[in-house]
């Protein structure tokens, strides 16, 4: 037997094949175990036994950890109430009232005392450092859209995680599907990240996969759509004729139109819908309209761009804010709601999005409001794409290399001491063209 914290699990058993040199089939058998607000008694508050504690708490279960010691985790999870700890040695008696029992600590006789104990009260247990020694072991788990997912290979610790981690990522890339009932009608709107595919959430490509209609802005990255099936209907945003007010009215349209005719409509943008995407205008919409919406936060290309350029946006002792601002109108436009005096005397990092165009007026502006010209500032354009491009220079330079270089958007620039780090950019220098 073996314990899956969830009923309702998916379970994967390992089958002996004939054409295997040594049969290692997996005598236990699996099963899902109840255990809301049931006693499990964790003796060991090592690494070993950190491991396997949030699990437990996720199902609800009454966690008792004893341990002579407990990692920094554990002890933090204890103060927050997650588990109980007493901090000394097991002693037989233990695991009075408990339903299920783990020997986590590092001694051997330890743990064989408390497998024993457990075996008296007729309480399933699981021993860490030895496995075969213990009445229960634990599988290789994966939790995926309300299910869990269970793998157990016989002791094969690596075979059992590599099936999960092959099932699970199956799932999620939409390889194989479990849409025994199709996706509720309504609108979910998701942040894609930056553009590379791996840079969309867990949830954003588990609900991209059981779409019906797909809406797509132009900074949608554009692989996940390839991988949409032939019978998702997929709108191009961008391509939506009439000038902005009226695309976007024809976006609000298509999304509102498409879930009240009973489909699962995902609404893909690029980076986070809520940083310069609109989205809350599109959940506006819906909302009235009497359309259900997800939202699903995404990866905000103003952090993780110049992050995937080696950029941090705050740096200990060096950066203690960082301002994300649009350059959508230039600083004297009288529509602009941006304080650019203030900003330029902000000693941290400001990270322009939408800005390549009015570079020169942006830079002009914070030249004036006091910020030095030797201010580093780093440019990433299609940053996460195989086409990313880099410029550096200073406050003084940048828009001229900017021009010189041809940058366009989508592009961002990051200003302040952090745009000037070069160390730990690896990938990036070596993946980018670097223009200095
Ligand atoms: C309308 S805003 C949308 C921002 C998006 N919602 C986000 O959170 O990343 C578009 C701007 O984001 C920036 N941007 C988005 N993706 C980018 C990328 N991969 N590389 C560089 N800049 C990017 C550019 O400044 C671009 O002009």
């Amino acid at each position: 037997m073996s314990g899956l914290y969830d009923v309702g699990s998916i379970l994967v058993q390992n089958t002996p094949t004939a054409a295997d040199d040594q049969p290692v089939g997996d005598p236990n058998y699996l099963v899902g175990l109840d255990l809301n607000g049931r006693r499990v008694v964790v003796v060991g508050g090592g690494t070993v036994a950190q491991r396997r504690l949030g699990l437990l708490i996720a199902s609800g279960a009454e966690v008792h950890v004893i341990s002579r010691e407990a990692t920094p985790a554990v002890e933090g999870m204890a103060t927050s109430g997650q588990i109980s700890l007493e901090l000394r040695d097991y002693a037989d008696g233990d695991l009075a009232e408990a339903w299920y029992a783990m020997a986590c600590t590092s001694e051997p006789e330890t743990n064989a005392a408390v497998v024993e104990e457990a075996s008296r009260r007729r309480v399933f247990c699981v021993r860490a450092d030895n496995a075969r020694l213990g009445t229960a072991v634990t599988p290789a788990t994966a939790r995926y859209d309300g299910m869990s997912l269970g793998v157990l290979a016989g002791g094969q610790h690596r075979r059992s995680a590599a099936v999960r981690t092959a099932v699970l990522e199956a799932l999620q890339s939409g390889v194989v599907t479990d849409d025994s009932a199709p996706a509720a009608p309504g609108v979910a709107l998701i942040g894609g990240g930056p553009g590379d595919p791996d840079l969309i959430t867990v949830r954003g490509r588990r609900l991209l996969a059981r779409a019906n209609l797909v809406v797509a802005d132009r900074l949608a990255p554009p692989e996940l759509l390839a991988e949409l099936g032939p019978d998702v209907e997929v709108v191009d945003a961008a391509k939506i004729p009439y000038g902005r007010a009226m695309a976007q009215e024809a976006i609000n349209t298509a999304l509102i139109e498409g879930a009240k005719a009973g489909k699962f409509v995902v609404r893909l943008k690029g980076g986070d819908s809520y940083v310069f995407g609109r989205g809350f205008e599109e959940l506006e919409a819906c909302v009235a309209a009497g359309v259900p919406v997800t939202v699903v936060p995404g990866v905000t290309s103003a952090i993780s761009v110049p992050a995937l350029a080696g950029i941090p946006v705050t740096h200990r002792g060096v950066t203690h804010e960082f301002v994300v601002v649009s350059g959508h109108v230039a600083p004297d436009h009288p529509d602009s709601l941006v304080d650019w005096p203030a900003l330029a005397r902000l000693r941290g990092t400001i990270v322009l999005l939408m800005a390549v165009e009015r570079i020169e007026k942006f830079a002009a502006a914070l030249l004036e409001g006091g910020r030095a010209a030797d201010t580093p500032v780093t440019v990433i354009q299609e940053g996460s794409l195989r086409t990313q491009r880099i410029v550096r220079a200073d406050l003084s330079t940048a828009a001229e290399r900017v021009r010189a270089e041809a940058i366009r958007p989508p592009a961002i620039i990051v200003i302040g001491p952090t745009a000037g780090f070069t160390a730990g950019s690896p990938d990036s220098e070596s993946s980018a063209a670097v223009a200095h």
